[in-house]
């Protein structure tokens, strides 16, 4: 059977500053989506990670349906007036655009989707992360489809020998979609020529080399290209079809016990470790450190099973520790350096006017 998997997320306001949804907000939002979902979506489910909330839903109306894009969008519409009524912090922040038109992409919220024909069991892991950016994932997709010394099936499974093949966006480009696709293992040094730099190049999909079968579907949303302005990080979604012809559950998470350094956490404009989180965990320390969410699922004639919480495991909570003392060491260094992103990430508000004065200033002698 061909479905689609769906997932469009958005921060629409949360309590206590950019922490996480209130009961009520997250209730709204899955109650619209079950009184309007008929003869539309098969299955759904919403969930938060940090302060935004995700609509994962699975229907047979291909990638970018306008029917299933305006439900979401009217969803995060009906729990932004739950969040005014509230009064909470940022409410409606990522609905960047008065009017639907035809999709979301572009309007703020952030999409992963993919048409799919789906395997006898269909077993596939739905990323969430917060207080970061899709290069966040660059990383990990590239050590779990592309590197043998994390993903063992690429010398162990015959049906991963033949590699994947990248598709990676220059987030940059603001007029259009700019893409290359590149394939591992020949051109892997061009993978992380582009990869080293999250914060340009993002990984938007991975296909299978040997089913052309796609793997992987990153949003690559750039909310600052949307908006004109900083309006915070764009905290990356993320499906990952796992088992068989592609890398396994524990190949796709292993990479994230690094922790790595990425772009976000306080003010979109640090660098923190991205630490892999259970479901629904909001933010703390520096508004942050950046998250990263996974839940796993099987999807069967369209129908989800219940969802397993990835990173509710004892193994990870010492990885939860580990990255916590990565948080506290570079915040130990407040501004200086690497700490801070660069100025062109820096798109904050005052500090780049005040850059703009103090410029006027310096005189050449
Ligand atoms: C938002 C975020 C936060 C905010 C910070 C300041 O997702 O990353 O770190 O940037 O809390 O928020 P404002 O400027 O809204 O007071
Ligand atoms: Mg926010
Ligand atoms: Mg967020």
């Amino acid at each position: 059977m061909r479905i689609t998997l769906t997932a469009i997320k958005a921060d629409i306001g949360s309590v206590g500053g950019h922490i996480q949804p209130s009961r009520r907000l997250l209730e709204t939002v899955l109650e619209y989506v079950k009184q309007h979902h008929r003869g539309l979506l098969i299955d759904f489910r919403v969930t938060y990670t940090g302060d935004d909330i995700a609509i994962l839903c699975t229907h047979t109306g291909g990638v970018g349906n306008e029917d299933v894009h305006r439900l979401a969008w009217e969803a995060f519409k009906a729990g932004t007036d739950v969040a005014k009524d509230q009064g909470l912090y940022g409410a409606g922040q990522d609905l960047l655009k008065d009017a639907f038109a035809g999709n979301v992409r572009g309007l703020g919220p952030a999409v992963a989707e993919m048409d799919i024909e789906e395997r006898t069991s269909e077993p596939f892991l739905f990323f969430a992360a917060d207080k970061t950016d899709p290069g966040a994932y660059n990383l990990p997709l590239y050590l779990a489809f592309a590197d043998p010394m994390y993903c063992s099936g690429l010398i162990l499974s015959p049906g991963m020998f033949q590699g994947f093949s990248f598709t990676i966006m220059d987030v940059s480009h603001v007029e259009a979609d700019r893409v290359i696709t590149l394939n591992a293992p020949e051109e892997l040094y061009d993978m992380a020529a582009l990869l080293r730099d999250p914060e340009r190049f993002v990984i938007e999909s991975i296909h299978s080399r040997q089913t052309g079968e796609q793997a992987v579907a990153v949003s690559t949303t750039r909310l600052h290209n949307i908006a004109g302005k900083y309006t915070g990080k764009d905290d990356p979604i993320m499906l990952v079809r796992v088992q068989g012809a592609f890398p396994a559950t524990g190949e796709v998470l292993a990479p994230f016990n690094l922790g790595a350094y990425v772009a976000g956490f306080m003010r979109g404009s640090h660098n923190g470790p991205l630490m892999p989180v259970k479901q629904n965990t909001g933010t703390s320390f520096f508004d942050g450190p950046p998250i990263v969410s996974c839940a796993a699922y099987c999807v069967h004639h369209g129908r989800l099973s219940g969802a397993v919480d990835a990173f509710d495991h004892p193994y990870w909570d010492r990885v939860r520790q580990k990255v916590s003392d990565k948080a506290t060491e570079i915040r130990r260094q407040g501004f200086f350096g690497n700490a801070m992103l660069p100025y062109a990430e820096l798109e904050y508000g005052g500090i780049v006017q005040k850059l703009k004065d103090l410029d006027q200033r310096f005189q050449l002698r």
